[in-house]
């Protein structure tokens, strides 16, 4: 299995480029099950989960074209509308095939996604929202059986705000007859992105981005184009190496548009932020202010951002409280943290961080995506060398991100 060796203490200095995100492009990935024709992808990021779901498809009978960040998808020979469970367990976005297959082939059975590290992660809004369109779903051998002769447009008002809910009902009421409502949707640029990409296959959908989505279903979609929108969760974890290693750095091929309340949070920190047309630059100050914060759907602060701001607050002058609202148990990071010489407290889902002059450098492991990247963070401050283990998570979200590192001055090191 593979390890990332930092030498911590060098700043970050320099430019890179953002990558195309890795939560828009798995769902648009499964709005070509849609169609019958080919959708061609571009800004498509190499990632573990990309290629776990093309896989994925590729044995539904998809016919993918893959070309340095461009992809093109035929589903005209989709025949095998299953997703079997060896596929689905190492990636919950899986059950985003769950509402096209729906309501393309009238059938779909799809594995569970099961537990995840970092929370029970239910998919009951996804069969909810399906139920009520007219699906017929139940769940047998660890398996989600689903059945639907056309769906049918209704209002569904979802419990909580959930991104892959909103994605997957959304998807299915493309085709389905008459008008669907989805209230209390996910307002996520990624949920955006989706309906930009199915707007352009023909879908009929106003409202996203707001917490009420209109759907005006047709018979069929067709193929298009689309750029996947640059990775706002990538785009912030660089800003916080960066203000971290006391560096000052730029960002190009991404918004700072997408990413207001981490900006702010920044700012707060110390951070001198210079938002440009598809750039962003960032010069920390020599050391940051402690920032709390509270994870909440968009557009309030991410919870896919939580753990690197726990990394930067370990190195702050002072104490900061960081609330998750949305997993359960998502700071699984802060044992890590503490073996590098930080100072956190965890009661139930907050974390008091209190931070150091310096961290120091040992052997951590990567227990799930983000917690990754602040461990990155964290050992890219650390005195001497940080060895994280388990890398193969960081290896599900960030591209190339040794490359990256290392052109902005880092000494990292990928070791089989
Ligand atoms: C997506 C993102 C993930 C991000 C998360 C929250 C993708 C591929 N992944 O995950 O990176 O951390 O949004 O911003 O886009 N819930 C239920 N029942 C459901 C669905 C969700 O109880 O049917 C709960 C979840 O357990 C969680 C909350 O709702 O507590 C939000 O989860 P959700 O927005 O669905 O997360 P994902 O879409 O899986």
């Amino acid at each position: 299995m593979d390890k990332l060796l930092i030498k911590g203490g060098v700043p970050l200095v320099g430019e890179v480029a953002i990558s195309g995100a890795k939560n828009a492009a798995l769902p648009i990935i499964c709005a070509s099950l849609l169609c019958g024709d080919t959708l061609n992808l571009s800004n498509v990021p190499r990632l573990q989960d990309v290629s776990t779901m093309l896989r994925l498809l590729g044995r539904m009978g998809v016919a993918v074209a893959d070309g340095d960040g461009a992809l093109a998808l035929d589903s005209r020979g989709l025949d095998q509308p299953l997703a079997p469970y060896e596929l689905v367990k190492t990636m919950r976005a899986s059950i985003l095939v769950l509402g096209p297959l729906l309501a393309r082939c009238g059938e779909a059975k799809v594995s569970l996604p099961g537990g995840c590290a970092i929370g029970a992660r239910p998919v009951d809004q996804h069969i909810k929202g399906l139920q009520a369109m007219g699906a017929e779903i139940r769940v047998e051998g660890g398996y989600v059986l689903a059945q639907a002769r056309r769906l049918k447009g209704t209002r569904i008002v979802t419990d909580m705000v959930t991104v892959t809910g909103t994605e997957n009902l959304m998807m299915a009421a493309t085709l389905a007859e008459g008008e669907t409502v989805i209230e209390n949707a996910a307002r996520e640029p990624e949920v955006v992105d989706l309906a930009d990409c199915l707007t352009a296959m023909g879908a009929r959908i106003s409202g996203a981005g707001s917490d009420r989505i209109c759907v005006q279903g047709v018979d069929r979609l067709h193929g298009a184009r689309h750029a996947v929108m640059p990775d706002r969760i990538e785009t912030g974890s660089y800003l916080c190496a960066a203000a971290a290693t006391r560096g000052d750095i730029v960002l190009t091929h991404t918004s700072a548009a997408l990413l207001d309340a981490v900006i702010d949070k920044l700012r707060e920190a110390g951070c001198a932020i210079d938002c440009r047309p598809g750039a962003i630059a960032l010069k920390a100050p020599p050391r940051l202010k402690p920032v709390s914060v509270r994870t909440a759907p968009y557009p309030a602060f991410p919870t896919d951002m939580q753990a690197q701001f726990m990394a930067i607050d370990c190195v702050a002058e002072g104490s900061a409280v960081i609330r998750e609202t949305i997993f359960e148990n998502r700071f699984m990071h802060a044992v890590e943290l503490i073996r590098l010489g930080a100072d956190i407290r965890i009661d139930a889902s907050n974390a008091v961080v209190t931070g150091v002059p310096m961290l120091d450098g040992a052997m951590v492991m990567a227990t799930d995506l983000r917690a990754s990247a602040s461990l990155v963070i964290a050992g890219l401050v650390a005195r001497g060398e940080t060895l994280i283990e388990r890398i193969y998570h960081l290896d599900r979200g960030y591209e190339r991100i040794e490359e990256k590192l290392t052109r902005l001055g880092a000494d990292v090191r990928r070791v089989r």
